[in-house]
């Protein structure tokens, strides 16, 4: 898979959704949303890391005074995210245009990091929940909500069928959460089904390095 191509289409496609994106994606997605920030269980005094923050939908969700950092690869949906900080007053609050698969943060540097249906629309997976554990401190959480390729025959063929155009439309619609999860050494200490038809999972997994 030539991965910097797909790094290009998935950068002009999330350029291309952002003036539409909170209108089409915000109320489909919002319970899941709401789980995964309260998830992270924030304490003041912790530095947050947002994966594909896109336009910010998440940010109204964060404790208050917050020390979150949010990077995302499409500067059109940064755009938006930088508008809804200041709409929203939130001092604390650093977002930077950065791929995730390879970060400009130390290791170490966060606490907890978050990742909102994301996962899933990178071109790998796998680069960005490995940078994920090495930029947060161990025993530190990461939390990971997205939709995985079913596990009910049908479904996960139904699935795996329409990948090519989904992947042509940004995200892919089949990936397998345990592989995935194996590959990088995460162990989810906990997976909740969220969102319509329970089609969603939302995973907690503790760094343990
Ligand atoms: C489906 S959107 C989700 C946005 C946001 N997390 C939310 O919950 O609404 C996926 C986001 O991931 C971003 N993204 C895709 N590949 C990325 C990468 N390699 N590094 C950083 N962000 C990336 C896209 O630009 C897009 O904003």
């Amino acid at each position: 898979m030539d991965v910097a191509l797909e790094k290009r289409q998935v950068e002009r496609a999330y350029d291309f959704y952002a003036p539409v994106y909170d209108f089409v994606f915000d109320w489909i997605f919002a319970p899941g949303r709401s789980a995964a920030i309260a998830e992270l269980r924030v304490e003041p005094t912790d530095s947050v890391l947002e994966i594909g923050i896109g336009t910010g939908l998440n940010l109204p969700l964060y404790p208050e005074g917050v020390r979150l950092t949010g990077i995302d690869l499409s500067e059109e949906m940064l755009d938006k995210a930088i508008e809804r900080v200041l709409e929203l007053g939130m001092p604390n609050v650093t977002l930077k245009v950065m791929d995730a698969t390879s970060m400009d943060f130390a290791d170490n540097e966060f606490d907890k990091a978050v990742a909102t249906y994301t996962i899933s629309a990178v071109p790998d997976p796998i680069a960005v929940l490995r940078e994920m554990r090495r930029v947060v401190k161990p025993g530190g959480a990461l939390v990971v909500l997205n939709h995985f390729r079913s596990e009910r025959r049908l479904a996960g063929r139904f699935e795996d069928l329409v990948a090519p155009v989904c992947t042509r439309l940004g995200w892919k619609s089949n990936l397998a959460m345990a592989p995935l999860l194996s590959r990088v050494g995460l162990v989810a200490e906990e997976v909740r089904k969220v969102n319509m038809f329970n089609g969603w999972r939302l995973l907690r997994c503790v760094n343990r390095k």
